[in-house]
């Protein structure tokens, strides 16, 4: 954690400056240690960097003070004692590092003054991703693998070679034409979706799950029985080199294209660029898409192109002179755990959620994170006031990952799962068991509508975007008028088309609310009111019948047509009609649990009630139903590539309309796929399968000549 009592490095004088750089030599120490000998961290990269940068900034204040031991001067740290050593032939080195757009501005007119290079000579330079893994060399003789060692202190390294050779994407033997000695640089990693399977595949074993991807590689490709390596699925991007007898390239470039020509992996982000800006145009967009890659990367790396000029440049204590590590924001953070509240869902699941000391994890501030259930709690084995690491990956919800047992406070108290909903009524938590007879990991609050959590939650379901969708009544105000009591309560669906009526007076009493005005207060009852004439399917979803989505709710409204038959259907299989129950059974995608969850959902009185009500304030519009005979009647089309006349949702109704099922993968009962511009796999594969395959003027001549 930042020490905040710290000294400014500007204020120390020398004999601070000394037993500074002392404690920092020795913290340091131990961080590396942790992170590379028992691939178990317990501060933050950010927090690790601030240390070494720290560190470097009192050496460059007071050079006479920099110790033989300086942290500066060092890469990971000392092998460990259970494999065999190799020293590496050529040292694994470290990357130098940039945070901001304007240090790589400084990178490259420091490389460009190092080079005397003048502004009209063009300086190319290589930007990739930095992978999150661990760092490997291989040897290669003859083309044949020889040994595989990990970067240990960057001189010698661990032989790891038998764990090496289980990795699928490390060649025993190379491709093509290999110089007689080849050193292959590069690391491994796992995908962020094998790490997940492994953690499950470890949790029902009832075994430790591991904390991210990196630490599990790293300890996967350190086992000393190799067959442990060889469950784990580990991956390796080849990078870089160390010696070579013959170089295949002078280029950065055209060596990582001869390394995939030998048979590797290499990163398809990796591009050249002539001048800083598109360098950080590239850093920028591979930011963005960071959250959607299948691995973890911490930042972007820029290499000098030219191998001369790479020999020219050189090296500064341990960081080559013409490479830098552009590191992202931290996504990673830690902070303390204050509390752990208990949030109901609209089906009444009971989800801990964490309430977090604020810390801003990767340029957001996070106070809540989901703990999902009971399980995760005693998996992750955090308690109250515990510190803990947390994660917030593209737009989910954040996560925590773990806590940092030696930061336990004495006080930190286990948290009890409650055995009753938190709402007035205390109704008991139960667990549901499905149709294997095991107990589901989730607790549901049984108090249903009566519950006022999940009251409010399904209003809020009910006034969402695919459901009613009423402009200026979201979750904020659904909160706000649910606790109403002054006569402007929202507590049930029908009571948002009443409130402009309920009280002749109601617009006055809202517009003198804290947050309405006149006008804003006419806006919202104008909103309600547009939306008073409401197509069947909106109505079927935002009743928030449990299994019942936006596909399904489309499936019934279009097989029942009306409001009457679609009510009539499930009031009678809520009383046991087989008939009606085998009708709604023979539908598309409606299966036992869609049935069951009608039945219990019209069998309920309160349901009942609530629906009686708000049917009286609707006006509910017939749902188009599927021509039966169509041309496409009972046909399965794909419509793939970029579709230039309508967008894909309205390709799918229109097919939907025609009596079609449109389908979002191509197989053999494929009958039709419509493809645009830019179409791939798809179309490859009903090329494949013979299928027929129409561009979308083509669909639009059969469509208007049924
Ligand atoms: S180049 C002499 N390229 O980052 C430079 N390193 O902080 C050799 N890393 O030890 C490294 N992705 O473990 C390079 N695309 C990449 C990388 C990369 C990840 C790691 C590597 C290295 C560390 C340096």
């Amino acid at each position: 954690m930042a020490d905040n009592k710290l000294t400014p490095v500007e204020k120390l004088n020398q004999d601070e400056a000394a037993a500074e750089l002392a404690r920092l030599a020795a913290v340091i120490a131990e961080h590396d240690a942790r992170y590379h000998r028992e691939d178990a961290p317990t501060i933050s990269d950010a927090e690790y960097d601030a240390l070494k940068q720290r560190n470097f900034a009192i050496e460059a204040r007071f050079p006479d003070l920099k110790r033989a031991d300086s942290p500066s001067e060092k890469v990971g740290a000392a092998v460990s004692e259970k494999f065999e050593k190799i020293r590496h032939r050529i040292p694994m080195l470290s990357l130098d590092n940039a945070f901001s757009d304007d240090d790589v501005r400084d990178f490259a007119a420091r490389v460009r003054r190092f080079l005397k290079l003048g502004e009209d000579i063009p300086l190319r330079l290589t930007a990739e991703p930095k992978i999150d893994g661990l760092s490997l060399s291989l040897r290669y003789e003859e083309g044949a693998l020889v040994y595989a060692a990990t970067r240990g202190d960057g001189t010698t390294g661990e032989n790891v070679t038998a764990n090496a050779r289980t990795i699928s994407d490390i060649p025993n033997r190379l491709k093509g034409n290999p110089p007689a000695v080849m050193e292959v640089r590069g690391e491994v990693y796992m995908t962020k979706e094998d790490f997940a399977e492994l953690n499950e595949r470890q949790a029902a074993a009832g075994k430790q799950t591991y904390v991210n991807p990196r630490n599990t590689a790293a300890g996967s490709l350190r086992q000393l029985d190799s067959s442990i390596t060889a469950g784990r699925a580990l991956k390796f991007f080849a990078y870089a080199w160390g010696e070579v007898s013959d170089m295949p390239s002078d280029t950065q470039m055209g060596m990582v294209e001869a390394l995939q020509e030998f048979g590797f992996v290499t990163n398809p982000l990796m591009a050249v660029f002539e001048n800083v800006e598109e360098l950080l145009e590239h850093y920028h967009a591979i930011e963005m898409e960071r959250g959607e890659l299948a691995y973890d990367i911490d930042g972007v790396v820029y290499k000098v192109d030219d191998l001369k000029l790479q020999e020219r440049l050189g090296f500064v204590s341990r960081s080559p002179r013409w490479a830098i590590a552009h590191k992202f924001p931290a996504e990673k953070a830690m902070t303390t755990l204050n509390a752990i509240d208990i949030q109901v869902g609209r089906t009444g699941a009971i989800t801990p959620v964490a309430r977090l000391e604020p810390v801003t994890v990767g340029g957001v501030v996070v106070e809540n994170a989901t703990l999902h259930n009971a399980e995760e709690i005693e998996r992750l084995g955090v308690k109250i006031g515990d510190t803990v690491i947390v994660q917030r990956a593209g737009d989910v919800i954040p996560q925590i990952l773990g806590f940092v047992e030696e930061k336990r406070p004495e006080d930190a108290t286990e948290f009890a799962f409650p055995a009753t909903c938190p709402c007035p009524l205390e109704t008991p938590v139960v667990r549901e068991t499905n149709a294997s007879g095991e107990e589901s990991v989730v607790r549901r609050c049984s108090g249903e509508f009566a519950c006022p959590f999940q009251r409010k939650e399904h209003l809020k379901h009910f006034v969402s975007r695919r459901a009613f969708d009423i402009e200026g009544l979201g979750d904020k105000q659904i909160e706000y008028f649910f606790d109403d009591e002054s006569g402007l309560e929202i507590r049930t669906p029908a009571d948002i088309f009443t409130l402009a009526k309920r009280d002749e007076s109601a617009l006055t009493k809202l517009k003198n609310r804290d947050g309405y005005g006149e006008v804003s207060a006419q806006k919202l009852f104008d909103a309600i009111e547009e939306r008073r004439t409401i197509p069947l399917e909106r109505l079927i979803y935002a009743l928030g019948i449990r299994h019942v989505g936006e596909s399904t709710a489309r499936t019934l409204a279009r097989s029942y047509g009306d409001w009457g038959a679609f009510e009539e259907a499930s009031l009678k299989i809520a009383e046991g009609d087989e008939p009606a129950r085998e009708e709604m059974d023979a539908l598309e995608d409606v299966g036992g649990a869609v049935i069951d969850a009608v039945a219990r959902y019209f069998s309920e009185p309160h349901n009942r009630d609530m629906i009686d009500k708000l049917i009286g304030e609707l006006t509910v519009e017939e749902a188009e139903k599927p021509q039966s005979d169509t041309a496409f009647s009972g046909k399965t089309i794909v419509f793939t590539g970029s579709l230039e006349r309508m967008s894909r949702d309205e390709a799918k109704a229109m097919a939907e309309r025609l009596g079609a099922k449109a389908s979002g993968s191509v197989s053999k009962k494929t009958d039709l796929v419509v493809a645009g511009p830019g179409a791939g796999s798809k179309l490859a594969k009903a090329q494949e399968f013979g299928i027929e395959v129409i561009d979308e003027d083509e669909w639009f001549r059969r469509v208007e000549a049924l």
